[in-house]
């Protein structure tokens, strides 16, 4: 049996991939940059300046801008994105999260966050379930972030666990790669058109419950 889960956050425990979307898009539009959906999975589950990093790539702009004017943009996106999130509560965790993380604690599971989010920790306070998670890793503590596997790695050593006792949820391309290379089990929230036909898939976060759990783990 699995004896923890290591949750993402944006996209997976609510809806704040949509806002950091809208964030980048609004950023990458200023600067006079194309932006997609199709283009946008490329940086769900990348670090804020690795996603800049990609977005000025992606407008060959990266020859153009100055380290100072980089720091500046990076800060640009954050404080609009805090700005939507501002509004967030418990009334914003995605259907089934809160009844997972009650059924893995009532079942001495451990539960882990590994977001690449430095507004993680903030955000867990303003829909109140800090107190479920054993360990929240920090970003900033890993060498190299998703695809690396590092985050999960650091996640599973904080609750006391081999990866291989671990169960990983993802949303983003990045972090399934991450969770594989990391030797927990993957499970995606998302469609295989963008996660891969080769994992385990949910279309809703309701469909996460202890029980579904348990039987993918032991197939
Ligand atoms: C990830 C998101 O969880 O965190 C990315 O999927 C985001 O979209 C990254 O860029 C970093 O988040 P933040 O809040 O530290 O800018
Ligand atoms: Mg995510």
């Amino acid at each position: 049996m699995f004896k923890g889960v290591l949750f993402d956050l944006d996209g997976v425990i609510t809806d704040t991939a949509e806002y950091h979307y809208h964030a980048w898009k609004k950023l990458a539009n200023d600067l006079g940059i194309d932006m997609d959906r199709e283009f946008n999975e490329k940086l769900k589950g990348v670090s804020r300046e690795d996603s800049l990093r990609l977005i000025l790539e992606h407008g060959k702009q990266t020859e153009s801008i100055s380290t100072e004017e980089f720091t500046r943009l990076a800060k640009e996106k954050n404080e609009n994105y805090i700005e939507m999130i501002q509004s967030f509560s418990g009334k914003d965790i995605f259907p089934g999260i809160l009844n997972l993380l009650k059924e893995l604690k009532e079942n001495n599971i451990k539960i882990a966050l590994a977001s690449a989010s430095k507004n993680g920790p903030m955000l867990l306070d303003k829909m109140q379930i800090s107190d479920y998670f054993d360990a929240i890793v920090d970003p900033a503590s890993v060498p190299a972030g998703k695809p690396a596997p590092d985050i999960f790695i650091a996640a599973a050593k904080a609750l006391g666990l081999k990866d291989d006792e671990c169960i990983g949820i993802e949303d983003s391309q990045a972090g399934i790669a991450a969770i594989k290379a990391s030797g927990a089990f993957p499970i995606g929230v998302g469609q295989a058109t963008d996660l891969g036909s080769d994992i385990i898939l949910v279309d809703k976060t309701d469909q996460l419950t202890y029980a579904f759990l348990k039987t993918t783990w032991s197939e």
